[in-house]
């Protein structure tokens, strides 16, 4: 995730700034940078990689400047390289700017300003508006005013630290759904995209609200709407210690992440979605459109939690999109000599975009003639550069070892594709495509709503944390959700866990099931509810405990299981969508009852980058 930190006042900017960006580390980051105002210019410095080589830079490069602005860039739009690391100085080279987010009609912007005659240096949507701000100063010759103007006609989430060589002793921020503080101090003031940026200069803050706009000089600071209205603000004293700050308040990296969730879901679709027409549009795969709908069978490919958002994408793609699909576990399909050719296509998903079997399967899939497509969290990785296109999920940095958000993202694109293939394939009507797109946007809400319920969860976890073993059951779209359950929690808690398909359990693992055996059972009401209450009737005649994940008022199942968690409705293709965040708590809750390291499971690492 992007950090940002600005700073006015008496002391010396890069110090500050750098140290600042040192503290923002922690979110994940491929480049970085800083502009300072000197001499009546704009000095920018920016590289790809770390902190640390920024500062090597710096040092052959000393400034004298009292205000400047500082960012680590986590790639969305444009490779992680110094092109397109920020800070972005406007064509005339006076404005700087910094942004967090991502502006979702920038390519509208960008095509307006270049038929203007305006000449764009990067691939980034940030460069937008800074170039679009320009325009505006060309005209009014206030920045803040030129701000307010373009922040009227972007689209999308920002948070912003500007300045301009025009007007040195200034720094307007502004705030719509990327978060941002102001740090206050005698003479000086800051901005940060989180308090631990800033924490070590000052403990007193205002928390910016969406739609805010300030400007800060040595004197004081202003805090407006971008509509240009006064509004109220409080000063806070910040009483919390820089980890606390870093995990959002949150006791684990992992438990920010899953309450991230209702964002990172809509950062997934964000532009992605054309209500009025019903279907969705995934400009990353532009080029292999007509691959994609003539394909003869698509093949999946992926590792763990990424396998099991393939397994979900399978049951969507071949229901609504008609098309044959196959899910294989990357680690084997490299190395069983796979039948393929140039009519089939092969996606592979990845948080990381550098796990090793996926990587080489992809190899293998080029060498053999697919098409190769990509689903991956990281812009930039080794999977999104050697595959032929793709879609980013856009879920931010994920630093819990265990998978959750990049999961649900996953989803949210698989979801994406199939509304996409479903209506240019005639499969899904015009009707069936408008409210598939509806009940997409109003997935962030439900999440949210299953996210008040971690309490209820909290105290599950507390009367079933001694457990040896879990099953987890489920059927259609949900058989995956077990299989991502039982993952789940075996990773963080140690606890020995299976998912099955519902129906499979009386092949074999019904032997297993006892008084002390707690048995997850993923039961909304689609169609095939009904023999999931049988599934559950079989588990409840052998004494196991029965705890179901249900709709709303499902009074069958409330009598026959021991503890039921409820989750809105929605369409059969988005369930896992809302299913999985229970079992994401529960699996959390459950391995902190167990005193593990929730964020560091042992054995276990982020990125699986050997075979
Ligand atoms: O980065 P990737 O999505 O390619 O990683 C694949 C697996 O290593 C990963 O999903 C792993 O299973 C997680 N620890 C699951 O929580």
């Amino acid at each position: 995730m992007c950090g940002l930190v600005g700073y006015i006042g008496d002391r010396e900017a890069t110090p500050i700034l750098l140290n600042g960006l040192k503290r923002l580390e922690y979110r994940g980051y491929d480049s970085a940078g800083i502009a300072v105002l000197q001499n009546g210019n704009i000095d920018v410095l920016k590289r790809a990689g770390k902190v640390n080589d920024l500062e090597t830079l710096s040092a052959l490069h000393p400034f004298a400047s009292t205000v400047g602005i500082g960012h680590t860039r986590w790639a969305t739009h444009g490779e992680p390289n110094d092109q397109n690391a920020h800070p972005h100085v406007d064509h005339t080279g006076t404005i700087a700017l910094i942004h967090n987010g991502i502006i979702e009609n920038y390519s509208a912007i960008r095509r307006r300003l270049e038929r203007d005659g305006i000449e764009f240096k990067t691939d980034t949507d940030t460069e937008s508006l800074v170039q679009l701000i320009s325009t505006f100063y060309d005209i009014t010759g206030n920045l803040e005013q030129s701000v307010r103007l373009a922040l009227k006609e972007v689209d999308g989430t920002y948070g912003i630290a500007v300045i301009s060589s025009r007007e040195p002793g200034k720094l307007i921020a502004a705030r719509m759904g990327s978060p941002l503080v102001l740090g206050i101090n005698d003479g000086e003031y800051f901005v940060a995209s989180d308090a631990s940026a800033i924490v070590h200069h000052t403990r007193q803050v205002i928390f910016l609200e969406d739609g805010n706009i300030a400007t800060l000089t040595r004197d004081g600071y202003e805090v407006k709407t971008i509509g240009d209205e006064a509004v109220e603000h409080k000063i806070e004293q910040i009483t919390f210690d820089i980890e606390q700050i870093e995990k959002g308040g949150y006791d684990h990296f992992m438990l920010k992440e899953i309450h991230e969730q209702p964002q990172t879901i809509m950062d997934s679709m964000r532009g992605r979605i054309l209500k009025d027409k019903g279907t969705a549009k995934l400009g990353g795969l532009r080029d292999v459109v007509s691959a994609l709908e003539g394909a003869r069978r698509i093949i999946i490919t992926a590792c763990g939690t990424s396998w099991h958002a393939g397994l979900v994408g399978e049951y969507m793609l071949e229901q609504y999109a008609r098309i044959p699909v196959e899910v294989e576990y990357a680690s084997e399909f490299r190395y069983r000599s796979p039948v393929l050719t140039e009519n089939d296509v092969v996606i592979a998903i990845s948080q990381s975009g550098e796990t090793a079997d996926t990587l080489a399967a992809i190899r293998e899939a080029k060498l053999r003639g697919a098409t190769v497509l990509g689903i991956c969290n990281v812009v930039g990785s080794s999977i999104a550069r050697e595959t032929h296109a793709g879609v980013y999920t856009h879920a931010g940095p994920e630093i819990g070892v265990a998978s959750t958000k990049a999961f649900t993202s996953q989803l949210v694109v698989l979801s994406l594709l199939t509304l996409m293939l479903g209506r240019t394939r005639g499969f899904i009507s015009l009707d069936e495509g408008r409210k598939f797109a509806d009940e997409l946007l109003s997935i962030p809400d439900k999440v949210r709503e299953i996210l008040e319920k971690a309490d209820e969860i909290r105290e599950l976890a507390r009367q079933i944390h001694t457990a040896n073993n879990a099953l987890y059951l489920g059927r259609g779209y949900n058989f995956p959700t077990a299989l991502e359950g039982a993952l789940k929690l075996k990773e963080i808690s140690y606890i020995h866990a299976e998912g099955y398909p519902a129906a499979e359990m009386k092949h074999g693992p019904i032997a297993l099931i006892d008084e002390n055996m707690p048995v997850v059972v993923i039961a909304p009401q689609d169609r095939i509810h009904e023999k999931v209450i049988s599934n559950i009737q079989e588990v409840r005649a052998r004494k196991g405990k029965v705890i179901a994940i249900v709709n709303r008022d499902d009074s069958t199942i409330e009598e026959l299981a021991q503890f039921v968690i409820e989750v809105p409705t929605t369409v059969d293709f988005l369930s896992p969508l809302l299913t999985i965040i229970p079992l994401q708590l529960l699996a959390y809750s459950i391995a902190v009852f167990r005193d593990c390291n929730v964020d560091q499971p042992r054995n276990l690492a982020k990125s699986v980058t050997v075979e």
